[in-house]
């Protein structure tokens, strides 16, 4: 099987990883990838948003699937122009269409099939410029903090958490203005919902699914949750407290309601799904989907997967994933992300990356990474996961420090409390 993944970052590193050793591929591209994807599959310079020039590149090495890893390109319905426009009709495409992908690509659109498919998550009300004073009364009336959400796809950079009521509307109005651009011409405002945050990934074929486990992600980049969000500072799967009962109501509540409420809507659904989730008191509300694995979720929830990938997507893929075969690693991973100094404000980039040939137990994906001369060298603000398993959290966490402290480059950085709310 000829098979071309979209993205370039330790989620596509990690992907590269598991896909690399399955007997069912004969040969891997990664577009644009990274330096890590470089050493186990064949880089090719394509812009995953040119979708006709992925169309044609699909088209001349004769792939047989296509693995899509940004969200970006999902929202813009990559599957749907590859559906219309790309010659090899019988390409299977790992990722939901333009339909499905709203559910990461518009909180307003997700907010609605909630209310919909009677999924719990938070209150909410959608503001546009038409109904500002409605928004106004709705901050009100909500207990401190207030949550501000543009609606499209903002990078990341979307969600505003803010104690005061002036300072609330201040952003609600600057937002409409156009502050995220084209993504806050509509704003979700929601209650705001004290719990642990955790994600559950699942892949469904739009009927079946298979749940790849649970993760919590470390946004901030200071430790004990301080300072400002970045891409992720690390992640580990699974999240202890969420244990059989609470996956249970997961399940119950949120997942298969999801995948029925899709189906009864006629939403087609081939692909990953994440499920951004609050426990609150022992009981799961959602906080957001997306519509593809998670960064750095993926460099630790992927390699506890014990079967081979590429049967399970092919599976998503023609609608038998009820028949494939599944399971996962008792154990635990933990990823800790090496950071450059600075960020996520300004950083330098290209400084030599030393001692990776001394890591014993981890695996390494390259995040933001690049080869110089024969150097592996930092090339972006987030460079490297640093993923180990253990029997326990704590030996996860133990071995990942320990190889993390083996690698050096100029004003490297990491949080070193990584996991430790979870430890008992
Ligand atoms: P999102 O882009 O929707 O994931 O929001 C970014 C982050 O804001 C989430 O990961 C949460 O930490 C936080 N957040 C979003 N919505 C809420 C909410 N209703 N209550 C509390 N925290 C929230
Ligand atoms: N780590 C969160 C995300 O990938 O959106």
């Amino acid at each position: 099987m000829r098979v071309l993944l979209l993205g370039g970052g330790g989620r596509e590193h990690a992907l590269t990883w598991k896909i690399n050793q399955d007997p069912l591929l004969s040969k891997l591209f990664v577009a644009p990838g990274n330096a890590g994807t470089a050493r186990l599959a064949e880089n090719v310079p394509l812009n995953p948003m040119n979708f006709e020039a992925v169309a044609r590149f699909i088209e001349r090495e004769s792939i047989d699937m296509l693995v899509v890893g940004p969200e970006e390109p999902l929202v813009e319905g990559i599957r749907d122009f590859m559906e219309a426009n790309c010659k090899r009709t019988e390409l299977l495409i790992v990722g939901p269409g333009r339909a499905g992908a709203a559910l990461e690509g518009s909180k307003r659109f997700a907010k609605d099939f909630m209310a919909r498919h009677g999924i719990p998550t938070a209150a909410h009300l959608a503001v546009t410029r038409d109904n500002f004073r409605a928004g106004v009364e709705f901050l009100r009336r909500q207990p401190p903090p207030r949550v501000l959400k543009a609606d499209g796809l903002a990078a990341g950079k979307g969600v505003l958490i803010i104690d005061d009521l002036e300072e609330a509307i201040r952003e609600l109005q600057l937002i409409l203005d156009g502050k995220f651009g084209k993504a806050g011409e509509r704003v979700v405002i929601e209650e705001f919902l004290s719990g642990i945050e955790l994600s559950v990934f699942a892949l469904t074929d739009g009927r079946d699914y298979k749940i790849l486990g649970s993760a919590k992600d470390y946004k901030r980049v200071g430790e004990g949750d301080s300072g400002l969000n970045t891409g992720g500072m690390g992640a580990v799967s699974p999240v202890p407290f969420a244990d059989d009962e609470f996956n249970r109501k997961v399940e119950q509540r949120v997942i298969i309601p999801t995948i029925r409420g899709l189906q009864a809507d006629g939403i087609p659904y081939k692909g990953f799904i994440f499920f951004g989730l609050m426990n609150v008191g022992g009981e799961p509300r959602v906080i957001e989907y997306n519509a593809r694995l998670g960064d750095p979720e993926t460099e630790v929830v992927i390699p506890r997967l014990s079967v081979d990938l590429l049967p399970l997507l092919v599976a998503a893929e023609r609608g038998t994933l009820g028949q494939a075969n599944h399971a996962l690693d008792a154990g635990y991973r933990a990823a800790v992300m090496l950071t450059a100094g600075g960020y996520p404000g300004p950083y330098d980039k290209g400084h030599p990356i030393e001692g990776l040939d001394r890591v014993r137990d981890s695996l390494v994906f390259h995040a933001g990474a690049a080869d110089r001369d024969g150097l592996v060298v930092t090339a972006g603000g987030r460079v490297l996961a640093v993923s180990a398993r253990g029997d326990t959290l704590r030996e996860a966490l133990q071995r990942a420090y320990a190889d993390v402290e083996k690698i050096q480059f100029k004003d490297a950085y990491y949080r070193r409390d990584i996991g430790r709310d979870l430890l008992a």
